[in-house]
């Protein structure tokens, strides 16, 4: 069984990312495991909080999920044309402490995606993701580019993705993510 976890870096009940995430995993083939993670709960990073408590439950729930997966998903929404800073701060609490970085996130598979009600897609947030992936020793899949843009018309007001060419490059998405993370594995 290949184990992944998929992120979707928006708090919004009504996110487009959240939506794209579901129906990515609702595409997992046969043999795949996707397991939605959340960054729901997580508070801001606090180095004085660290200090008192160590890392918040939220984060460390997180955490072990991307540990324990053969290769994780991003979702990320574009805020002002990077990484929103509570996707980030998230991730950030999850390289705490520094010595379990390569625990968690040496040579780890990962793919980025995303939505945006705009005209590019989360191309630039897409983007801002690699130096900090780069930096943690993970390891990019760059097989295909997903940049879901004009996202209110792709999905229904459920969040059903109804976007038939969309449905077609989301499923190329998963399933050639999924074959570089069981090529990885060996
Ligand atoms: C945005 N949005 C946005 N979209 C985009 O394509 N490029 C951008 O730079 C920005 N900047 C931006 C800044 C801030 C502070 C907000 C709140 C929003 C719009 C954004 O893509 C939109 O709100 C999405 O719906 C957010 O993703 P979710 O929550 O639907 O997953």
């Amino acid at each position: 069984m290949t184990k992944l976890v998929a992120i979707s870096g928006s708090l919004r009940k009504a996110s487009f990312n959240t939506a794209l995430m579901r129906a990515a995993i609702a595409m997992a083939p046969d043999g795949v495991q996707i397991v939605e993670g959340t960054i729901r709960g997580i508070p801001l990073y606090d180095g004085d909080e660290e200090a008192a408590s160590g890392v918040p439950e939220a984060a460390a729930i997180l955490k072990d999920l991307v540990a324990a997966a053969d290769g994780v998903m991003l979702f990320t929404p574009e805020y002002n044309n990077s990484i929103p800073g509570v996707f980030k701060n998230a991730l950030d609490w999850m390289t705490r402490p520094a010595s379990d970085i390569s625990r968690v996130f040496s040579a780890k598979p990962f793919a980025i995606t995303g939505a945006s009600p705009g005209n590019f897609g989360t191309l630039l947030s897409q983007e801002a993701w690699l130096p900090v992936m780069r930096t943690l020793g993970t390891r990019p899949w760059f097989g295909s580019k997903l940049m879901v843009s004009k996202a209110g018309s792709v999905f229904d007001p459920d969040g059903k993705l109804v976007d038939e060419a969309i449905q077609k490059r989301l499923r190329t998405f998963v399933e050639g993510f999924v074959a570089f993370v069981q090529e990885t594995k060996g």
